[in-house]
């Protein structure tokens, strides 16, 4: 049997380069390797702890099946599914968090991030350890649960590797020390799953290249979706570092690095490669070329996702059969888990 690999993401809007080339792309990639069972989901159930109108969760839903099917995931090679569907997740949520201490949720750097980004930019940089007790305490407890859900989200399908960007590195910490604690307490029953990074498992936002790209400030991505224009525009925009070298050094000139790491993962040339084809030429030139990688690179994207959106049908019927066989998958295990603890 091939091992299995799982990774979701949530539905809370476009995706964006880090998204594709942390994840998306990587996902496709092994997918095609033929070396794995693939399963890839919507994380509808943690999108919900963004609060989201439902009228804006479930267009989102759309727009990332549309998303997975138009970047090349196949349902033919994978598992597509939506995580809402998948009823026992509840049960072997419940289960973990029971083996989970409270402090180890609440010491996540994801979870203090997204608590933190309920206040104001100017009030965040100067928060006191009373202020921000505060606000962990008034944080709605999804945000604090949402590793547990994860955990479980991995372990249901008995997954060996899990490809994803480095921003998920401690969840997936937690996974595995979960995964361990459950087997020594009840049993060999789960496998302790191994991330898979990429080349590029953490993309810099475009407008400060000290922080990662990320859906939560949309102005400093590149959309996949975006047209040429708006590619031209952001990449003409973009943070450059002084000087005028086209050099990768992360330290001394991160926004020309990591311009040339998405250059490099999407032409698939080395970083060295590029340096020497750029050297003693300006980062106009050097921003030209890489607007033209990234607009050629996209243009069968563009072409396919609105085809997707116009047919519903066809995304709801991936969905409801992916959900269907993720469900048998996890049916089985659960009942193998509720054995183990003593519930039937
Ligand atoms: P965001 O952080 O933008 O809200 P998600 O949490 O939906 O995005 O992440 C979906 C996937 O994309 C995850 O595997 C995550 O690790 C990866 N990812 C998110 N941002 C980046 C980034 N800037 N660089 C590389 N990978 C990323
Ligand atoms: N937390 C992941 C993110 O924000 C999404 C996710 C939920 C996930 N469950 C997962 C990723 C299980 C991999 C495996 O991107």
């Amino acid at each position: 049997m091939k091992p299995v690999l799982v990774s979701g993401v949530q539905p809370t809007g476009k995706l964006h380069i880090g998204n594709y080339l942390g994840a998306l792309k990587n996902f496709i990639d092994l997918q095609n390797s033929g070396k794995y069972q693939c399963y890839f989901f919507i994380a509808d159930l943690h999108a919900l702890t963004e609060n989201p109108e439902a009228r804006d969760l479930s267009k989102n839903i759309y727009n990332l099946a549309a998303d997975f099917l138009a970047t090349g995931l196949n349902p033919e090679k994978s598992v597509i599914f939506q995580q809402s569907q998948i009823k026992p997740l509840q049960e072997l949520k419940w289960i973990l968090s029971a083996l989970t201490p409270v402090s180890e949720l609440l010491r996540m750097r994801a979870f203090k991030e997204k608590v933190l980004q309920a206040l104001k930019p100017s009030e965040r940089k100067k928060i006191t350890k009373k202020k921000f007790e505060k606000v962990i305490e008034e944080s709605n407890f999804g945000l604090a649960e949402y590793p547990v859900l994860m955990a479980a989200d991995i372990l249901i399908y008995g997954t060996k590797f899990v490809p994803v960007g480095d921003d998920q590195l401690q969840h997936l910490e937690l996974t595995r020390t979960l995964a361990r604690k459950f087997n020594n307490k009840f049993g060999k029953t789960f496998i302790e799953p191994r991330v898979l990074l990429t080349r590029t498992p953490r993309v810099m936002s475009l407008i400060n290249p000290e922080k990662k790209m990320s859906k939560s400030q949309p102005e400093s991505c590149l959309f996949i979706e975006d047209s040429p224009e708006e590619i031209k525009n952001k990449i003409k925009k973009a943070t450059t570092d002084s000087g005028s070298e086209i050099k990768h050094d992360r330290k001394n000139k991160p926004a020309i690095s990591n311009l040339l790491e998405i250059y490099s993962a999407l032409s698939g040339d080395a970083i060295q490669k590029l340096e020497k084809k750029f050297s003693g030429k300006n980062y106009s030139t050097f921003k030209n070329d890489l607007t033209d990688v990234i607009i050629d690179y996209f243009a069968d994207f563009r072409k396919k996702k609105p085809v997707l959106m116009k047919n519903q049908l066809k995304l709801s019927s991936v969905l409801a059969t992916g959900s269907q066989k993720a469900a048998k998958v996890a049916d089985k295990k659960i009942i193998e888990v509720k054995k183990k603890v003593g519930l039937i």
